[in-house]
């Protein structure tokens, strides 16, 4: 990607054979982000831990896949090894997998916090430092993190879900600052209640179910989910030259949630 100044027109290709690392591809929002990048001729690398989604969003966009736990370093350092081996270069990162635990402080046992922490946390700080040297190298590359509305904000029942991605925001901010020299820009989005299994994750419903449904828009100024396109379309928008001027921003993508 280069870093472009003042007008210019991105070419309608600008991610042919660009190498694109999406983690959490197997599922939700990686999936769809996957699926775009895909469609955009992107070389992409579905990173995830689940072995059987992964393959089938892999097969189904022609993409390589990479397998294995984003809150081991070991694993995080390997998947950028694998994607830089194979193309030569790592120029979008997309860090999209996470984890919920719906549970308030009290009803949070060590492991529990540990586990959001260590992915949605320490997952998106190992791939990144992992990514860097490369976009530095390169001097070119962007990284998309998944932040959460409940990053900005708090909600009750959800403690170490709002302090993981309160985390996430920072290490956005942080890094887009360390390398704002390097051609690299790192940004996030912020989604709000988007239509996904973590929905339903922690609950005794499924995402279908018009309880959930009903629970989950109520609150929301549109009164409707969002469809997982509808966040991948502006982490594409990040990744790309129309977003020349933008790093170490947290974009809400929410429905008007936090305009209130
Ligand atoms: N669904 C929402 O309403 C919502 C709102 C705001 C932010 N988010 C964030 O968006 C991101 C995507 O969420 P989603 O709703 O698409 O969820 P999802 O559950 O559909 O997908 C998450 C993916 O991450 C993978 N994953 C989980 N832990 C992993 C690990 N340790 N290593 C590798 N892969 C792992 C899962 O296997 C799955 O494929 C998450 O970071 C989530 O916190 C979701």
């Amino acid at each position: 990607m280069s870093q472009t100044r003042g007008r210019f027109d991105p070419p309608a290709t600008e991610f042919q054979r660009r190498s694109v690392v999406v983690t959490g591809a197997a599922s939700g929002m990686g999936a769809a982000t996957a699926r775009l990048f895909a469609a955009e001729g992107a070389a992409v690398f579905v990173v995830d831990r689940d072995a059987v989604g992964a393959r089938r969003i892999a097969d189904e966009i022609d993409a390589r896949i990479i397998i294995g736990d984003v809150s081991e370093s070991e694993f995080c350092d390997r998947a950028i090894a694998e994607s830089v081996e194979a193309t030569g270069r790592v120029d979008v990162l997309v860090n999209c997998a996470g984890v919920i635990l719906r549970a308030d402080g009290a009803g949070t046992d060590d492991a529990g916090w540990k586990r959001v922490m260590s992915v949605n946390v320490d997952g998106v700080f190992f791939m990144s430092r992992a990514a860097i040297p490369h976009m530095v190298e390169q001097q070119s590359g962007v990284i998309v993190n998944f932040g959460s509305i409940w990053g900005g904000i708090g909600a009750a029942g959800v403690v170490a879900y709002c302090a993981s991605k309160g985390a996430v925001h920072q290490i956005t901010r942080a890094m887009a600052l360390d390398h704002a020299t390097n051609g690299i820009r790192i940004n996030a989005v912020a989604p709000g209640e988007v239509d996904t299994p973590m929905l339903s994750s922690g609950r005794e419903m499924r995402p279908s179910d018009a309880e959930l449904q009903e629970l989950a828009t109520e609150t929301i100024p549109m009164k409707r989910l969002a469809d997982p396109d509808e966040i991948a379309r502006v982490v594409v928008f990040l990744a790309s030259d129309h977003a020349s001027y933008m790093t170490g921003a947290i974009v809400p993508v929410d429905a008007g949630f936090t305009a209130r």
